[in-house]
Formats: C-alpha cells, structure tokens, sequence
C-alpha cells in the first residue's frame, strides 16, 4: 500500500521490550496516532498492565526478542489482527555496568543477545511482513552505539552491532530495489526511566549521566520526529551526537577527556541522590 494511503488507515504496530520505561511510553504514542498496538514483553504480566492502560484496542504477548520464534509469532499476530504490519520498533535492551573483565558470561551474553540478537531478530521478521506493504523498522540504540563507553563496554558493543546491522540492512534494502520498508535508528543520551533508577549510585554508570539526563518523553518526541519523517541516525540531544562522533572519530581526544566526562557524570549522580530528579 503507499504511503499515503498508509497514513490515511493505520495498521499494526509492535513494540518490544515495552512492558515499562520508554517501550511503554512508545507502544502509547503508536496507539494515539491510531495503530492497533500489540505491546511486548519479556515480562508478561507488564506488557499486559501496559497494553490495559493504553486501551485504544492495544493488545499483550509475552515475546523474549532473543527467541526468532516468539518474535516472529508476535508478527504473524499483529498482521492477523491489523491486516498490516506499519511500524515496529526494537526497544528491549538490559544495561549491566562495570569493566567487561568484572562481569560473568552470562551478563556479557544477555547483554549482546537481548541488546543486538533482539534488534536483528525484530528487524528481519519485521521486514518479511512488510516486503508487500512497506513501513517502518524504529531502532532505540544509545549515544552508546556511536562511541567508546567506559563502564558500559560490553553495552556498547551490543549497540554499535544494533546500529552497524541497521544500517547495513537499510541499504541492503535500497540495494534490493526495497524502497519503501525505512530503518530509523534512534540515539539517546541517559534516560530516566528503570534502567538507571538504581544507577544512581553506580560508579560505573558515570557516562549515562554525564551530559542531558533525558525524561522518555523527549525520545518519544524523537520517535514522533522520525515516525513522520524517516531518519537513519538521530542523536538525543543533536549536540551530544556530535560530542559522541568527534570523540570516535579522535580517539585519542576521547581517552584523554575521559577522566573530565566521567567525573561530570559522577557530579551529576552525586547531585541527583542529594537533590532528586527534576521532572
Ligand atoms: N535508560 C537509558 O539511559 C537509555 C539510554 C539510551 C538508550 N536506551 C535504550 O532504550 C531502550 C529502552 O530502555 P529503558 O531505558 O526503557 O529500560 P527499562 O529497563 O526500563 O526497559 C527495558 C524493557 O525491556 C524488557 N526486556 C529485557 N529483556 C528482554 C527480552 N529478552 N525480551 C523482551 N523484552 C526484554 C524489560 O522487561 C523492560 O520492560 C533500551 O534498548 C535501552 O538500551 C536507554
């Protein structure tokens, strides 16, 4: 269908990893803009509280992103239930901290396995079901998928392969002749939201407040932005994107200015545990 008839009827979206945090706040700004929503979750239970405080016919599935299978039933049910898959977007990720030597394999392994096997697994089950309809693959990555992470090491290499894969399969697809299936990666910096409510006191987690601690609903702002007008990096803000891409494209700048970001980021901590967060 095009595009334009796309936007006259909306179809199904499919948000993973929306249980709580930003996928949440994502799964209920599909639904305003009339999609039928099936909300997703590792966790049953809050997908399914979620999807009943969205309402506007939102619906619940249990999907582990780093199972192929359960995605794929997640996609099959949407396009069932729609007609039509518009939108979907890769959202589940886990963040541990710490050096890459000081954490087990087993975190090591979620990490890559949710943050990079989940944002695959969504991206390439998603496309088969829009090869006849076209639409629309949203990836959240991170500020940490454009730079070097110290503390987060092993989380920015599941992001740098979320956004390497996205966009390698973006011009996969226009190789292809596929002209009308868009890949928009989204790049925030911290975000207040569950994943970083007991970080404050996390030494490690220094660079995820070490510039603008974002509210989710400054990227859902991002995600509106490219949902209206495909994009295939946006940083969150635009100006920590650029801090982020000279500090990679001089490497050698950013190791010697990682002692003043990380002490900034810990001022921050240190600052939000005394005085709280401002909304
Ligand atoms: N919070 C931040 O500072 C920040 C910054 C940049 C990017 N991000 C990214 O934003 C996205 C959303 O994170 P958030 O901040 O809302 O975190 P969050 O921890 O609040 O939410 C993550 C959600 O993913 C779900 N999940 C975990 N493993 C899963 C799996 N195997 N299958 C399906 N769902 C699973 C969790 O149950 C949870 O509902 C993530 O990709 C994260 O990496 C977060």
């Amino acid at each position: 269908m095009a595009r334009a008839a796309m936007s006259e009827v909306r179809g199904g979206a499919v948000v993973t990893g929306a249980g709580r945090g930003l996928g949440r706040q994502i799964a209920e700004l599909l639904a305003a803009r009339g999609h039928h929503v099936l909300v997703t979750d590792v966790d049953a239970a809050s997908a399914q509280a979620a999807a009943d405080e969205i309402g506007r016919g939102a619906t619940a599935m249990a999907v582990d992103v780093r199972d192929a299978t359960q995605v794929e039933a997640a996609r099959d049910a949407v396009v069932e239930a729609a007609g039509r898959l518009d939108v979907w977007v890769n959202n589940a990720g886990v963040l541990f901290t710490g050096p890459a030597w000081e954490q087990s394999p087993e975190q090591r392994n979620l990490i890559l396995e949710v943050n990079a096997g989940g944002t695959i697994n969504g991206t390439v089950a998603a496309i088969e079901a829009m090869r006849t309809t076209g639409g629309h693959i949203v990836n959240i990555v991170s500020l940490a998928g454009l730079t070097a992470v110290p503390g987060e090491a092993v989380y920015a290499a599941s992001k740098h392969a979320a956004i390497g894969f996205s966009l390698s399969t973006l011009q996969d697809l226009r190789l292809a002749g596929v002209e009308d299936i868009d890949i928009s990666c989204i790049c925030p910096d911290g975000i207040w939201t569950p994943m970083l409510h007991d970080k404050l006191d996390d030494l490690a987690s220094a660079l995820s407040f070490s510039g603008k601690l974002l509210q989710p609903g400054e990227v859902v702002a991002a995600v509106a932005k490219v949902l209206d007008k495909p994009r295939p990096v946006t940083a969150v803000p635009g100006w920590r994107g650029l801090v982020a891409r000279l500090g990679d494209a001089l490497p050698g700048l950013g190791l010697a200015a990682v002692p003043l970001v990380v002490a900034q980021g810990r001022r921050t901590q240190r600052r939000l545990l005394r005085d709280g967060i401002p909304s």
